[in-house]
């Protein structure tokens, strides 16, 4: 039988298992990045590894999330990550050099390899036919000292273009349709194949649009097939010898087939506060707009931002909004700087922001309370802005620019209709420089030019936590939540907050505090005990910081009816055990109740067994909760996470 391109890379990489959807494998890694956020935890538990040097082909750290400096933390932990990317061999990209996606994409993506990475926007490469999976932070130390990387082999989905998109329908808008047809669930266990004429038209920034809103269905990856347009932008890094040629077989079998003719869309937003609250531009026309921004690991590229430089290219930002740009890279800052376009947006009231996350998560450029903020970015969850009561729509480029030139939100097709004389900027962007694209690689240091020896910690980077087995018996349900609890929610990413980030004491006490202020103290005063929540629990980032926390206060367990993926293995790698229960039970269970595990945990976790008796307040009523995990991820929980499993292996 012929194969997926999914098939085909997993295949050449695969050290355990088979390729049968739902089956554990274990994947060999070629490449890792991992970020600032992420990162200082990763060198940490890659340190209490006792390894001298990275194992992988390749190791990317990056600064981006947090590049503005507040105070000693943030410049204490950059500092860190420069002296563990230079002690232990990995590249190391300096902060304002730009978001993780967008370098590694620029600089190190290769059709045909893996990549792992600790953000859960890593499949962005995918664009580019690289294998990118996001896992957890601890994932990344381990792949880090060569072991494998274990996941259930997803099911591969064929998303079938056809036709080309009109005037004003962009890449942003093929990410959004998915969306709203298939939900921020639409995805999960599957990895997501584009193939048909309609994906051979597209660029490559706009394919890594689409790879990069994967995440947002929850999906494990993305993929493009290579062809011409990927050796020609490979050409143009600097990197053609990189190319393979990647398609799959006319006998490839899919699980599942979604077609989509591009020639039907049309320009869309995510309304507020979900990426998959999908409807028409025209919808919303006439909503006054405070603020927007164009940028992020989504719409950072030169081609992405060029689009808005054109359409303000004789024209002004309305008096009453404020136009924010974000480059992705220094390379897509130094592009439009070096043709120009810098001074264009400038002169046409542009406010030009370092290469940075920033925004994205709310560290600088909060919008006004009671505002709509537009915005290219992937997510908009509520107060992932920085602000509780945000009202953020998501959506392309030249949504979000002609919202800039009128100060409302207005399809770009009625203001071209309006103007006369605005032209819709077109698809083939940024052919006119040449190969190399920018200078910046002044701002990575490669292994070979490290400028550190050992590891340089300051005073707010503490210990890594470790678990020695498990002890778990269940105990009071300390917070009862919804449906779709996201990492922002269990641990905010906003930069208050985040300067804890190497400091696990200290960032704990902001467990689930958008939740319930009082959870922290609560957990510390009861010694521990359980959570419970509805579906898709995790949902989000990859974020080990919401798993790591919990156990550090003393979680035993969370029950849930459904986990989003990566948090799921999260709470594997950290000692906690996640059990599903279903809708009936989610409902009848109150916070505050006692729920006693009538197993014993210990034992049944190492034998095998997959379902629970749980007593509630002391025999009132029992119910029954799900253990699915494979033999490995048991054996991780019985060491009390996969630190201390990866260590016992070390030592046998
Ligand atoms: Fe950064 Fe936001 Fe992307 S935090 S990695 S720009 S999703």
């Amino acid at each position: 039988m012929g194969q997926t391109i999914t098939e085909k890379i997993l295949d050449d990489h695969l050290v355990e298992g088979e390729l049968t959807p739902g089956e554990e494998i274990g994947i060999e890694i070629d490449q890792v990045l991992t970020q600032d956020t992420t990162g200082t935890m990763v060198w940490l538990q890659f340190e209490a590894l006792d390894l001298d040097e990275v194992q992988t082909e390749l190791a990317a750290q990056y600064c981006d999330h947090q590049t503005y400096q507040f105070d000693f933390k943030n410049t204490d932990d950059h500092r860190f990550l420069r002296s563990a990317a230079g002690t232990y061999g990995a590249y190391f990209s300096r902060p304002g050099n730009g978001i993780c996606h967008q370098v590694h994409k620029e600089n190190f993506a290769a059709p045909g390899k893996t990549l792992l990475g600790s953000d859960s926007h890593t499949p962005t490469p995918g664009g580019l036919g690289e294998l990118a999976i996001g896992a957890g932070g601890l994932d990344i130390a381990v792949a880090m000292g060569g072991g494998p990387y274990y996941v259930e082999m997803p099911e591969v989905v064929n998303v079938h273009l056809d036709g080309e998109l009109p005037e004003w329908a962009t890449a942003k808008d093929v990410a959004l349709h998915l969306l709203g047809e298939l939900t921020v669930k639409g995805g999960v266990g599957k990895i997501f194949e584009y193939t048909g004429p309609g994906a051979e038209k597209l660029s490559i920034p706009e394919r890594t649009t689409i790879t990069n809103l994967g995440t947002e269905l929850g999906a494990t990856s993305s993929i493009f097939a290579t062809d011409e347009k990927t050796k020609d932008w490979l050409a143009r890094q600097d990197r053609e010898e990189e190319y393979v040629d990647l398609q799959p077989d006319d006998d490839a079998e899919y699980a599942e087939t979604i077609e989509v003719d591009l020639g039907e869309l049309e320009p869309l937003v995510a309304a507020p506060s979900m990426p998959d609250n999908v409807a028409p531009v025209s919808e919303f026309e006439g909503t006054d707009v405070e603020q927007v921004i164009v940028g992020s690991c989504t719409n950072g590229a030169y081609e992405d931002i060029l689009p808005s430089a054109k359409m303000l290219e004789g024209r002004e930002v309305s008096k009453g909004t404020e136009m924010i740009v974000a480059p992705g890279s220094k390379q897509a800052s130094e592009m439009l700087a070096r043709e120009g376009w810098t001074a264009e947006m400038m002169a046409a009231g542009v406010n030009f922001s370092e290469a940075t996350c920033g925004a994205c998560i709310g560290i600088g450029h909060v919008p006004a309370s009671d505002s709509v903020s537009l915005r290219t970015f992937n997510r908009n969850f509520e107060g992932r802005s920085g602000i509780e009561d945000d009202s953020v729509f998501l959506c392309s480029p030249e949504v979000a620019t002609a919202a800039a030139i009128t100060g409302e939100i207005v399809d770009p097709r009625d203001l071209a209709d309006d103007l006369g004389d605005l032209e819709a900027p077109g698809l083939e962007m940024g052919t006119k420089y040449g190969p190399g694209m920018g200078e910046s690689d002044s701002d990575i240091i490669s292994p070979d030019e490290a400028i550190d020896d050992g590891l340089v910690k300051g005073p707010n980077i503490g210990d890594v936590p470790l678990k020695d087995g498990i002890d778990v018996d269940g105990g009071e349900a300390l917070l009862k939540m919804e449906d779709n609890i996201t990492t922002d929610h269990i641990i905010p990413a906003t930069a208050d907050i985040l300067k804890f980030r190497s400091n696990i004491e200290k960032l704990s006490e902001f467990t689930l505090s958008r939740v319930d202020e009082t959870f922290s103290q609560r957990a510390l005063d009861a010694d521990g005990g359980v959570l419970v929540a509805g579906e898709n629990y995790g949902q989000g980032s990859s974020r080990e910081h919401a798993a790591l926390c919990p156990m550090y206060l003393g979680i035993e367990a969370v029950f849930a009816q459904s986990f989003a993926r990566i948090h799921k293995a999260n709470l594997f790698n950290f000692g906690i055990v996640p059990l599903a229960i279903d809708a009936e039970t989610y409902e009848q269970i109150d916070q505050g109740d006692d729920l006693e595990i009538v197993d014993d945990v210990p034992a049944g976790v190492s034998s095998g067994q997959e379902e629970f008796t749980v007593s509630v307040n002391d025999g009132e009523w029992e119910f029954t909760a799900d253990l699915d995990a494979s033999e490995r991820e048991r054996d991780i929980l019985s060491a009390g996470g996969k630190l201390s499993w990866v260590k016992q292996q070390h030592a046998d």
